[in-house]
């Protein structure tokens, strides 16, 4: 009776030829599973012991097993030579030439209203000016009501106002600040507070987020006088001697007497910001003596100024967050 076994010799050898023909780990796998995969020959013939008779059994399964045995360790052989191949030829691919000069990681650069605005606090921080810095989502009572704006005025409107839940705004303008710096202080002294504001409004001029530069300054005897010398100081060191300024009467609840300023660019006046002699009100707010002391404040756009420092013609060009413009800058 046939036992199988009679062509095992020759399916060894078929084994290791196939083994040894394969090229890659793959085809060695595959070339491995026809002979002991679960369908492999070997495999089948093993199955095939449990039909031959029993005397048989033990001889065909030990040669079997053995034939089985040889033809894993030439796979296993076969397959660290073909490994070391693949490693090899990696290595190959992958070669470094240290000598190589390395490639420069781009380097970005402040967005220019923050170039801008560091300039601004330099010029006050020399002049003796502390920054002083208040949050963004504000009470009603700092934004409006301590700067003696009364609840119907048309600055509460909601067309320029975003409210927050729970009654509080995004603050409108930087000079609430101005009363969290003056409450429980006493003067002389001057702040400085930069900051993002927000409104409702939106065109080629105006953002929902804009940036001010807030200032104010609180002493005896202090004058209109010295409001307008240190802006004037400020304008000339920022845009340059030919600047001018002009000031137009205008009116703030919490200045009197109040003014906005433009400034002179290449033959237009442009608007730069209000300002104006503290209200003896809003130093009372404070807990200071509006008999004894007083005060200027003023406040200005930063946006504008870095617009006509880099020629931004459109301020959306500053907020978008598209790098191609911020790259030109
Ligand atoms: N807070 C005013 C505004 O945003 C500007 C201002 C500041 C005016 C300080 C006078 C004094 O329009």
């Amino acid at each position: 009776m046939p036992t199988g076994v009679e062509n095992l010799g020759q399916l060894e050898s078929q084994a290791r030829a196939a083994l040894e023909a394969a090229q890659s780990v793959q085809a060695l796998t595959e070339a491995r599973a026809r002979f002991l995969g679960r369908k492999g020959s070997i495999s089948s013939l093993l199955r095939g012991i449990g039909a031959l008779d029993p005397a048989e059994r033990g001889r065909v399964g030990q040669a079997v097993n053995a034939s089985k045995q040889r033809i894993d360790e030439h796979f296993q052989a076969r397959r660290r030579v073909l490994e070391a191949a693949d490693q090899a030829r990696a290595m190959e691919r992958q070669a470094l030439d240290v000598t190589l000069p390395g490639l420069v990681p781009p380097r970005g650069h402040l967005h220019p209203v923050t170039l801008i605005e560091r300039e601004m606090t330099q010029f006050f921080s020399n002049l003796g000016f502390s920054i002083e810095l208040g949050p963004e989502v504000e009470t009603e009572y700092y934004n409006f009501e301590a700067l003696n704006i009364p609840a119907d005025h048309p600055s509460r409107d909601m067309q320029d106002t975003f409210f927050v839940e729970g009654g509080h705004v995004l603050r409108t303008h930087t000079s609430p600040v101005q009363i969290r710096a003056m409450s429980g202080r006493q003067p002389p002294f001057r702040f400085i507070a930069p900051g993002r504001v927000f409104r409702h409004d939106s065109d080629a001029t105006h953002y929902p987020m804009f940036h001010q530069l807030e200032g104010f300054l609180v002493d005896e005897r202090v004058t209109f006088g010295d409001l307008k010398g240190v802006l004037y100081a400020f304008a000339h060191q920022l845009m340059g001697p030919e600047v001018k300024l002009r000031f137009r009467a205008h009116f703030f609840p919490f200045t009197e007497p109040s003014a906005e300023m433009d400034f002179s660019w290449r033959g237009d006046w442009l608007e730069w910001g209000g300002c104006g002699m503290i209200h003896p009100r809003v130093l009372e707010n404070c807990g200071i003596d509006s008999e004894r002391y007083q005060g200027f404040a003023f406040g200005m756009g930063i946006d504008r100024t870095a617009m006509l420092r880099f020629g931004i013609p459109n301020i959306h060009l500053l907020f978008d967050g598209d790098v191609r413009v911020l790259e030109q800058i």
